[in-house]
């Protein structure tokens, strides 16, 4: 070689590398751009080819580093090409890539670029198939590393064409891309994993509080769907009470006065009874002293009246009188019980509100109904300590006293009712439970209806409850039952708390 030609080839030399040095800094710069790893790996190969001049390119990478594996520490896996330029799949598999697999093994063992320059003349391959057949002539191959210099994978070039293509030069070149590529591929992985992450993260707080909130919301819907009802219920309780207790005013109007002169009447007629009978006791003895005359006229006027007497049973009339004026006086005392409790449940009749110890009205109640407790009931009581409470004392008295009867009458044999009483902000509550028969749901949604009654005639009128509920309601409190059949029943009754200053 002349040293004109020399001149040359170095200028020649010097520019091709000069042009190879600037796409490799337009590379680099490209390649730290881009944010997807798939397009990453295509490009790293698509500009390792055209920085080099390499006929074919591939990039096999360790199954773990695509997968984001901690490739510091992790597991790896095999490796697997991943992206090829102008080498198909099949043809890693074929002998043609003996070759290209030694250099690969050389490179994944040592962590070192192999470059083999003339393949044909390389001692170690060039007995190799792919060199012989395939007629591989420059071969270039380096590794893809981690900051902490992990194998991630490796590059691999090679070229039939042009012997002595890939060189130092090469070398270097696809040495300093695969450094880069090396990098920009870790933070792809990386950032993908700390995204992952994230959203895994970001998924699970998100599940986490809309399942919170959606179990908080259920909660409350369901909160507000039993108030709703517990509402619904006593907005027909509180209809169905006012219409009744327009009536029960208007039906207890109506009876008190006939009630109250028929009354008066029975007594009246007692005492008349008495006066007739003392007339009669006269009449008697007149009859006596006519049949003692022995004459026809006042014996045959003796047998008259003897015929008439027993023909109109006068002594069975006089006998029977009294009984019948008791029986009488009896059933309209009923009906003024019944105008009683009537005007108690409409609130005709007004009393004054006291200050009252509730645990003292409740003991008041059971002293006034003991007679019928005592012999099959055991009476608990669970009082708490109680502040005065303003009150209509007669009517709670009333209130206790209807409830526990029904207790009583609810036990068959011998049971135990449970007297509470409790402060529960801002509420007194007492609670009345009893061991008897219960009641089913045909009787708890009847309960308080006046003259609902399950008690055969003359046992019961129906109006306990309605007499309590119009006692409670007029309290502003509330009253509640919880019961089944055969498990007992449990009445409480809250009630606002409220206390006039002394
Ligand atoms: N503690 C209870 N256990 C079981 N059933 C009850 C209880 N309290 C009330 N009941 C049922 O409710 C019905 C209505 O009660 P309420 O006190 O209003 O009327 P009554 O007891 O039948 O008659 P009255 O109280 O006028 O004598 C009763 O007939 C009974 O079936
Ligand atoms: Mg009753």
């Amino acid at each position: 070689m002349n040293p004109e030609n020399v001149q040359n080839y170095t200028v020649q030399e010097r520019f091709r590398t000069e042009q190879k040095l600037k796409s490799l800094i337009r590379v680099s710069q490209y390649l730290s751009a881009i944010v997807n790893l798939n397009e990453l790996l295509e490009k790293i190969v698509d500009s390792a080819v055209e920085v080099v001049g390499a006929e074919r390119g591939f990039l096999m990478l360790y199954k773990g580093v695509i997968e984001g594996v901690d490739i510091d520490s992790g597991d790896k896996g095999e490796l697997v090409l991943t992206v090829s330029k102008n080498v198909s799949k099949d043809a890693l598999s074929s002998e043609a890539f003996q070759t290209s697999k030694a250099v690969m093994d050389k490179v994944l063992a040592h962590g070192e670029a192999v470059v083999i320059t003339d393949a044909a003349s390389d001692e170690e391959f060039k007995s190799r198939n792919s060199v012989v057949r395939y007629g591989l002539r420059s071969i270039l191959c380096v590794p893809l590393k981690t900051k902490n210099n992990q194998m991630m994978g490796l590059l691999y070039l090679d070229n039939r064409l042009v012997k002595g293509l890939f060189g130092v030069h090469e070398l270097d070149l696809l040495t300093t891309l695969a450094l880069q590529a090396g990098i920009s591929v870790e933070n792809i992985v990386l950032a993908e994993k700390e995204k992952a992450a994230v959203r895994k993260a970001s998924e699970a707080e998100v599940r986490g509080k809309y399942a919170d909130m959606l179990a908080e919301k259920n909660k409350e819907l369901e909160k507000a769907y039993d108030k709703l009802k517990l509402t619904q219920g006593q907005l027909v309780q509180s209809a169905k009470m006012a219409s009744v207790g327009q009536l029960a005013t208007g039906v207890a109007h109506e009876i008190n006065n006939p009630t109250g002169f028929m009354l008066s009447n029975l007594e009246m007629l007692e005492k008349y009874h008495g006066t007739l009978q003392d007339v009669f006791a006269q009449y008697a003895k007149i009859d006596e002293f006519f049949a003692k005359r022995g004459d026809e006229e006042s014996r045959s006027m003796s047998q008259s009246l003897e015929v008439l007497k027993k023909k109109l049973r006068m002594n069975f009339i006089l006998s029977d009188l009294p009984s019948l004026v008791e029986e009488s006086k009896l059933g309209a005392l009923r009906i003024k019980k019944i105008v009683e409790d009537l005007r108690t449940f409409s609130h005709v009749d007004e009393e004054k509100r006291q200050n009252s110890n509730i645990n003292e009205v409740v003991d008041f109640a059971l002293n006034i109904v003991w007679n019928e407790l005592k012999y099959k009931v055991q009476v608990v009581k669970e009082y708490s300590d109680l502040p005065l409470f303003l009150c209509y004392p007669h009517e709670m008295n009333q209130v206790f006293v209807n409830l526990l009867i029904n207790a009583c009458q609810a036990i068959e044999d011998k049971g135990t009712i449970t007297i509470r009483t409790y402060l529960k902000d801002p509420d007194v509550v007492v609670e009345v439970e009893d061991t008897g028969c219960g009641m089913g749901p045909e009787v708890l949604g009847r309960l308080f209806e006046p003259f609902f009654t399950t008690k055969p005639v003359g046992k019961g009128t129906g109006l306990g409850l309605s007499v309590v509920y119009g006692i409670i309601k007029r309290h502003k409190g509330e009253i509640s039952v919880k019961s089944q059949p055969g498990e007992g029943s449990t009445f409480t009754i809250r009630l606002p708390f409220q206390t006039a200053s002394a």
